[in-house]
This record gives structure tokens, sequence and C-alpha cells, in this order.
């Protein structure tokens, strides 16, 4: 557990060992090892001595913003689960990781299944949760045996089940099986599943905090988010703020990124790190010193980035002032010989495949640009097609139910309003 007495959480080269740092250890996703580095000591504090009022407010001074796209702040959405329901009230883990680009909870799940479970024991004690369910992409098959043993090992050692460290609270945790739908990331799309429906997105309001999972007020929150807080508890909301980068605050992040790097993979950073210096000096660069050409910095569905963009800090505030989103925090290098017509084209492909179909813009709109991108790119694109694409982007704009039609249009907007000179060359030479 990362203590703020000591500073060997942070490394030489600026990265941070906080979320991480049973990451590499041999069995660390064991209980034993989870305890011998401090695990379950901020369950002890919260449960032994701590008022859900105090946790909620640790949090809250944590500036903790959900890690799973929306950015939502953790404590706030806490603070909406009414105290009084007559029906039962339930967590559930978002563990779905379908955005592309996106590789930061299967590592935690894999490697530190304790600290996700830990994070939400105490969520459930804040909240006054007895039922948790950790809701796990169905293709992540290592992430659901880990969790699995290591929530049996919780059971047998007390931290889960009734009556937990002797304190009264009781709780039990599930782990559910996706079925492998982008959609089904989309926290009402989720429920229906969890719920054994056909997993696509509900109306809201009511929002889930009210009207969730079995009807019952549910907090929904990332893997990532939750494995923060047993730092916040342990070593105070302030304390994790501060770990962000200076006027960010907000804490670490992990940034998983991939594309054209030398070194690619998960990078612990203060929260606020410049995008710049994720690419050059943690992921070594561009592979084979290639020039850069883009980068989305936030999972496929965050607007694009030029080349001449990436003196921005990775954090909420600033990417939202460039148009685009921290999003998931996954960034996607393209380096100069990246087509951008043929990475359009993969990305819109995914959003028309991953449409739920339940609403008409998305459903019809997103195919429809996914199958003019691929005439374009077969050579036998117009160049009014261009139009055609921003046109579509604009009826499928706020008109749908859930915000995969919006993630679709991030795409193709940026890549066609920054890039449209390439665009129009490739329908040029088509032609020739
Ligand atoms: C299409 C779509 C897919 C999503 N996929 C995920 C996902 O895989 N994991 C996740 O945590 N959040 C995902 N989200 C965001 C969730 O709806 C929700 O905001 C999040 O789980 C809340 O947790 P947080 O507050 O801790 O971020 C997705 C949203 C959309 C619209
Ligand atoms: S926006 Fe797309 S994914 Fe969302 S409900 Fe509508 S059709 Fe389904």
């Amino acid at each position: 557990m990362a203590d703020k007495s000591d500073t060997n959480y942070k490394t030489d080269t600026g990265e941070l060992r906080i979320l991480t740092r049973n990451f590499g250890k041999k069995d660390s996703y064991t209980l034993g090892v989870y305890e011998s580095g401090g695990g379950y000591t901020a369950l002890k504090k919260a449960i032994g001595g701590m008022k859900p009022e105090e946790i909620m407010g640790e949090v809250d001074k944590s500036g903790l913003r959900g890690r799973g796209g929306a950015g939502f702040p953790t404590g706030k959405k806490w603070s909406f689960i009414p105290k009084d329901s007559p029906n039962p009230k339930y967590l559930t883990v978002n563990a779905d990781e379908g955005e592309p680009g996106t590789y930061k909870d299967r590592p935690l799940m894999e490697q530190d299944p304790h600290a996700v479970i830990e994070g939400s024991i105490i969520t459930c004690y804040a909240v006054g949760i007895h039922t948790a369910f950790i809701y796990v992409r169905g293709e992540y098959v290592k992430s659901i045996n880990r969790l699995q043993d290591a929530i049996n090992e919780a059971y047998a050692k007390g931290y889960l089940g009734k009556n937990i460290l002797s304190s009264g609270f009781d709780l039990d945790m599930v782990v559910h099986r996706g079925a492998g739908a982008y959609i089904c990331g989309e926290e009402t799309g989720l429920l229906e599943s969890l719920e054994g429906k056909k997993g696509q997105p509900r109306m809201k309001p009511p929002f889930p905090a009210i009207v969730g999972a079995f009807k019952g007020p549910t907090v929904i929150n990332n893997v990532e988010t939750m494995t923060a807080i047993p730092h916040i508890v342990n070593n105070g909301g302030e304390w994790f703020n501060n770990l962000g980068a200076p006027d960010v605050g907000g804490g670490v992040k992990l940034y998983p990124i991939s594309g054209h790097v030398k070194k690619p993979g998960v990078y612990e950073l203060p929260l606020g790190t410049p995008l710049r210096d994720i690419i050059y000096k943690h992921a070594g660069g561009i592979r084979n010193d290639r020039g850069l050409k883009a980068v989305i910095p936030g999972g496929s569905s965050a607007p694009v980035l030029t080349a001449d963009e990436i003196d921005v800090k990775m954090d909420y505030n600033s990417l939202a002032a460039l148009k685009t989103m921290l999003g998931s925090g996954a960034i996607i290098v393209l380096d100069e010989d990246t087509s951008m017509v043929k990475m359009l084209k993969v990305l819109l492909k995914f959003y028309a495949h991953e449409s739920c179909g339940k609403c008409t813009p998305c459903r019809e709109g997103t195919g429809w640009m996914a199958r003019i991108i691929t005439r374009i790119e077969r050579g036998e694109g117009e160049l009014s097609d261009l139009d055609t694409i921003l046109s579509i982007s604009n009826t499928i704009n706020g008109k749908t139910l859930c915000p995969l039609g919006q993630a679709a249009i991030g795409p193709s907007v940026s890549f066609i309003t920054k890039f449209r000179g390439e665009f129009e060359d490739y329908i040029n030479k088509g032609k020739n």
C-alpha cells in the first residue's frame, strides 16, 4: 500500500507505483502478497473507525473523477444514492473495457484483483450497499478467474460475507461475465445485460443512482476508479489530489499507450502529464524514429489531435479545451506513414458493428458512414462524400439515446476536418 510517508512510489523516470505497485510481483494476485504490501489496511481503517460520510468526504477532497470515460466526480456520484431507499442498493463495477486502445483495467484485475475488491468493499460500506457485482468483459477469462479466486479468499478471511471484520456490515460480491459487446460498457446497457436482457441502453432519467440494477439505486464505477479508493482512505483525499500535475489535481491516472511507439504499455503518471512526455519520455518515442502524424488521446471515441497539439496536459479540462477528451486515458499514436483514410475506416466499421440499433440516427448513420468510408478506401469515393459524412455526423450529434452515437462522430468529424487534404488526395488518386 502506498504510504504518504514513503516516497518509494515515485520512480526515477517520474512514473508512479501506486495503483500499479503490485504489478510484476510474484503471485501478486494472491491474498498473501496483497496483504504483505499493506493490502486491506484501508478496509480495516474504514470499517473499523471511519463513518461513511468521512469516507465520502475524503473521496470528494481527492478530486477523483471516474476513470471509465465520462469523468464524473466519484464522491458526487455516490452522494446521489438515496439513503432511505426501500429497494436494495447495488454497486456494479464496470470491467467491460471495450473501448479500442484501452487496456488498463485488465492488468489491474489480473495482477491485483484484491485492490479492485478492497476498493469495492469500502465503496459499499460508504454508500450502504450489501450486494456488489463486477461485470467483466467476457473475453477477459484470466481476469474473471483471478477475481473469482480473490473473492473466495476474501470471503474465507472475513473481508466479505456476513459481519465483515466484526463490524456488523454485510456484503456479497458476484463476478458477472459479459458476452463481448462494446455497448454493454455503457452503464445502462450494462445493467440490462446484468439483468439477463439484451444489452441496450435505457432512457435516462431515471439515472441508475435512483433506478439501476433490479430497480434498486446503483453506483456504477470503473475498475481503475475502485482501485484508487484504498489509497485515498489510507493517505487522505488531499494527498491523492496533490499527486496530479500542478494546477490539475485529481491524483494518478493509468495511461495505456499503443500504436507506433517504441515502448507501448500502461504508464501510471500524475493526472495532467503532458501528452508529449508520455509519448517521447515514457513510451520511448515513435517507432523507427519516424515522424508523428496524429494522436487519439482518450480511446477511439476521442477526437484526434495533430502532431502540433501534443503539448496538451492529459487531463479532463485541458483536453476539452482542444475539443477532445481524456475518456479512458488510452493513447493511440499514429506515425507519419499512417493512412488516415484506412484508420478512419477501421474506426467507423467498429462503431457501425457495435451500434445496438435501438435509435435510428446511430443505427443508420454509423452504417452509412462505414459504407461511405469503405467505398472511399476502395478508391471509388467522390469528393462530396466527405461532406456527406460530416452531414451524417451532424444529424447524429445530440440525437441519440446513449453516447455511442456521439462516440462515432468524434473520429469522423476530427479526421476529416483536420486531415481533409489527405482525404481529398486519396479520392483524387482513385479517380486517375
Ligand atoms: C459505448 C460506451 C461504452 C463504455 N464502455 C465502458 C467500459 O468498458 N468501462 C467503463 O468503465 N466505462 C465505460 N463507459 C462509461 C460508463 O457508461 C460509465 O460512465 C462508467 O462506467 C462510470 O464509471 P466511472 O464513473 O468510475 O468512470 C462506456 C460508455 C459508453 C457510452
Ligand atoms: S446511440 Fe447507438 S448504441 Fe446508443 S442506444 Fe442508440 S443505437 Fe444503441
